[in-house]
């Protein structure tokens, strides 16, 4: 069978569909980053629009041309010395994931483990930093995206502070979907990435760097090139110099990705997402699934994770409903791998037809593997949603 473009969606959590007017923004004009003065104003303009949406009024932001990947190891790289004590808070993949990182800097991480089905609670990083003086960072992820687990960020980075401890939170699947107060909270690095909720190509990390963390590198004294994030401080407001050579298509493709978030608002941004995380919940409902999550207020407004029922495979569950229906749904990662199944609502999948593709179609594969479910009553659990927030 011949499939039209048209008849795929991409509903992962990340990478997410690209919208036209990003697509086109790619290729509207192209320029040589390094010699072209107007790429540094569009670039100035980039990350004053991203200093407005994360409330970096203080802080510094960059945009690194990069995996978001590439900006959480910088993070590490540029903060942790041999010997450095840093609290990992441990409710997800990512969370598990920073002690792995700061192993690497030869740092010694104190895992915070925590239930992965909760968001961490603030009271019990505060009693870890009782127990172990000396931490020098705190580390957190805002959407745990495998879990689909949302953690109080905030809260967490002004407890640390109040400890004397930096905060570096991964936001890689929450940026421009869930609001942050980077400078408000005390957040010292926060990462984020372009092709989750920004819905832009792979390739480019966002990254805030506090006053402190400007300090604190100092002291730390990170002697390498490409992570290196004291090669970038002053651009670009008193250098115009990269490290290395930007991406002009990626850029203007983040540059129109941020106009739009800006042109909907932030507010109705950040309301839409949450509405969509009301109706996949209730679309769970209907078709008698539970959610990985424990609860609504612990799942990111970003995506849903899934239990598999048993006796499903979730692989044949993925491929049948790409296959079968033209939707990409996502499976998980680590411990979660086979158990959870993922569907994403970030950036413009945060709406009420994507919200019914695919859980439409997770809800006939299941039907065509031999799981009861009524995909109609899926569908208008949905239309309910989205009819009681009054749109
Ligand atoms: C929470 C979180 N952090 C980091 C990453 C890594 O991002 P990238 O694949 O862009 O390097 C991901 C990607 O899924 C993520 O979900």
């Amino acid at each position: 069978m011949i499939r039209l473009f048209t008849d795929r969606f991409i509903l992962t959590p990340g990478p997410t569909e690209i919208p036209d007017r990003v697509r086109l923004a790619m290729i509207r004009e192209v320029t040589n980053p390094d010699l072209d003065p107007g790429f540094l104003e569009l670039y100035k303009g980039v990350v004053g629009k991203l200093g407005r949406i994360l409330g970096a009024r203080r802080s510094s932001v960059y945009v690194m041309l990069g995996e978001a990947m590439l900006g959480l190891e910088a993070a590490i790289a540029n903060l942790v010395r041999r010997g450095d004590k840093v609290l990992v808070v441990d409710n997800g993949v990512y969370g598990e994931g920073f002690a792995d990182l700061v192993r690497m800097y030869g740092g010694e991480p104190i895992l915070l483990g925590a239930d992965w089905r909760r968001s961490a609670d603030p009271s019990e990083v505060e009693r870890a930093l009782e127990r172990n003086p000396g931490v020098k960072l705190v580390t957190v992820v805002h959407c745990d995206t495998p879990s689909a687990i949302l953690n109080p960020v905030e809260e967490i980075a002004r407890i640390a502070g109040e400890h004397g401890a930096l905060t570096v939170v991964d936001a890689v699947s929450t940026v421009g979907a869930v609001p942050v107060d980077v400078d408000g909270a005390g957040i010292d690095i926060l990462v984020g990435g372009s092709q989750k909720a920004l819905n832009t190509p792979p390739g480019l990390t966002i990254v805030t760097v506090s006053e402190r963390a400007w300090e604190e590198m100092e002291r730390t004294g990170y002697e390498g090139f490409y992570l290196n994030l004291r090669l970038w401080k002053g651009i670009p407001e008193e250098r115009g110099e990269f490290p290395y050579t930007m991406s002009d298509p990626l850029i203007r493709a983040l540059d129109e990705a941020l106009n739009m978030i800006l042109e909907e608002g932030l507010e109705n941004v950040y309301e839409r997402h949450r509405r969509a995380r009301e109706a996949a919940w209730r679309a769970l409902e209907a078709a008698g699934l539970t959610p990985y999550p424990e609860d609504i207020e612990h799942s990111s407004p970003t995506v849903t994770a899934i239990e598999v029922p048993g006796g499903i495979d979730a692989e044949k569950l993925r491929e049948l409903a790409w296959s079968r229906y033209g939707v990409m749904i996502a499976g998980s990662w680590g411990r979660l791998r086979g158990r959870v199944v993922r569907i994403g609502h970030m950036g413009v999948q945060a709406s009420r037809n994507h919200l019914i593709l695919g859980f439409t179609a997770l809800a006939r594969a299941l039907s065509d593997m031999g799981y009861k479910v009524d995909a109609g009553r899926v569908v208008d659990a949905i239309e309910e949603a989205y009819s009681v927030s009054g749109s």
